[in-house]
């Protein structure tokens, strides 16, 4: 029998409160490389071919709730209404794991343990038959988290580091807080736990204690890798499984290709996909849904989430982007910053010091410094000058400037949207357009210009004193 086959839920415990990370929002939903704590979990057990997933909900738990129905509409929320303890959540949630041989508890903190990890658990202990096996590993420093003791005769105790008496506070190997039981050994304990201990919980670890005095077997797998079942508790914690993450991820991307000029100061999220060969600045942060593809570079400190970017492209640093399709061999930045809905096409330019939101430029196009373009769309091979603006809010209303292909806009040109430029028509540098531009025309929308002659004179001013002045004053 292996994963996919087996009768076997997993359970997910995420409505503790999570005091020690001080802060409003519950710990599963904090952010780790951008994505809330819970996600890894959640991922490691469906990668590893299990389809019943349950999690626990309670404190905050119509925050975590709205999560998981977004982002996981397969998975069951159980509420725990009151959270008294590790074994009250698994009590709680008797009615959805009952119907299971199996039931996989994965504590909603652990975020770091792999899907190889949990699936070798389920086909050992499928293997084995133990009424309940759990993962241990061995810690340099195991404060804060229940130790494991082997007793003389074999059989196993875990006991929490605050009921741990000193020689047990010596122990290094510890519990992770991923078990796999067999159902009805944990149903005939999972009623019987108490709550006399230090913190006054039902704790889920007594029932490892129970299941082996009174129900069967035992088995520990002990994972090598003692990293990989670090818990988050507090800010400290998510730190530091944040930079063993990274290293993880950024570590497979070059693996599969990924030129990565410093590891250690590049973050990428996990739902980032690299292609082979793209290449990668200082400090520069991939996140969300992002799809980077051959031969494209990210620069410097730039920062890009849910953005997509063609074959060739350059994206120069530091820049932000967000939400945004670049086409190939697309040019970016420095000091680009583009969101909400863009689209860059083939070959287009985008240079320094330009805001794009919600706007396509087109194949060719040109818009090389200093703009903002918001709500418009700019036609291939059209050059946008330097300065413009599309002026598309008008204090209510969000308003859109279309600009046809092959356009020279002048710069400085603001487009008081709604309105229009026909292919091949050009502005007059500082203009401000207000009637829509027919095909071909120029527009001219600006003071036209007067000389006074003879001004200084005019004014009394003698031209030596005048120069003098000008040099005092710059
Ligand atoms: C737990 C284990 C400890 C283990 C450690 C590994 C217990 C009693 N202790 O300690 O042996 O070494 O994990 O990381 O289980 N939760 C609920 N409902 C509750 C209480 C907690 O759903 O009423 C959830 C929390 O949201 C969290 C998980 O259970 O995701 C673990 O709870 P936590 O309080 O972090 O346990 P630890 O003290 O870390
Ligand atoms: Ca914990």
């Amino acid at each position: 029998m292996n994963v996919e086959s087996a009768s076997l839920g997993v359970l997910i415990l995420a409505a503790g409160k999570g005091i020690r990370m001080h802060s409003d929002k519950p710990k599963v939903l904090q952010l780790l490389l951008e994505e809330p704590i819970v996600y890894y979990p959640l991922k490691a057990a469906s990668d590893a071919g299990i389809e019943n997933i349950a999690i626990l909900v309670g404190h905050r738990g119509d925050m975590v709730d709205a999560y998981i129905r977004k982002e996981w509409p397969g998975v069951q929320v159980i509420w725990q209404d009151e959270q008294l303890g590790t074994g009250h959540a698994v009590m709680v949630a008797e009615h959805w794991w009952e119907r299971f041989e199996h039931v996989l508890v994965v504590s909603g903190d652990v975020p770091l343990v792999r899907s190889s990890t949990l699936a070798d658990l389920v086909e050992k202990h499928l293997k084995l038959k133990p009424q309940c096996s759990f993962i241990s590993f061995l810690m340099d420093d195991p404060s804060g988290y229940g130790r494991v003791v082997r007793l003389a005769d074999g059989a196993v105790r875990i006991i929490e580091d605050k009921d741990a008496v000193e020689e047990e506070l010596l122990i290094q190997e510890i519990n992770s807080g991923v078990y796999l039981f067999e159902t009805g050994a944990l149903s005939a304990v999972i009623r019987k736990l108490g709550r006399n201990n230090a913190i006054g919980e039902y704790n889920l670890t007594d029932a490892i204690t129970m299941i082996g005095e009174t129900e069967g077997d035992v088995n520990i797998a002990i994972c090598e890798d003692q990293s990989e079942l670090l818990g988050v508790n507090t800010p400290n914690d998510l730190a530091a499984t944040a930079e063993v993450l990274n290293r993880r991820i950024v570590s497979k991307h070059m693996l599969n290709g990924l030129k990565c000029m410093d590891p250690r100061s590049t973050w990428i999220g996990p739902r980032v996909e690299l292609e082979p060969d793209v290449f990668i600045e200082p400090g520069a942060q991939i996140w969300g849904k992002s799809h980077v593809s051959c031969g494209a570079r990210v620069g410097v400190y730039s920062t890009l989430r849910n953005v997509n970017i063609g074959e060739g492209s350059i994206v120069y640093g530091p820049s932000v982007v967000s939400d945004t399709q670049i086409g190939r061999d697309v040019e970016i930045g420095p000091f680009a910053c583009m969101r909400g809905d863009a689209e860059i096409t083939d070959r287009a330019r985008v240079g320094r010091f330009v805001e794009i939101k919600h706007s396509v430029v087109g194949n060719d196009a040109r818009v090389p410094h200093l703009s903002y373009i918001g709500d418009a769309a700019i036609g291939e091979r059209t050059n946008i000058g330097a300065g413009t603006i599309t002026c598309n809010y008008d204090g209510e209303n969000k308003h859109r400037t279309s600009i046809g292909a092959g356009c020279f806009v002048g710069s400085d040109t603001m487009f008081v949207a709604p309105v229009s430029m026909g292919d091949d028509s050009s502005t007059a540098a500082g203009s401000i357009v207000t009637r829509d531009v027919p095909e071909g025309a120029i527009a001219i929308a600006r003071a036209r210009q007067i000389n006074i002659d003879n001004w200084r004179a005019r004014k009394g001013l003698n031209p030596k004193n005048a120069e003098k002045k000008d040099d005092e004053e710059n």
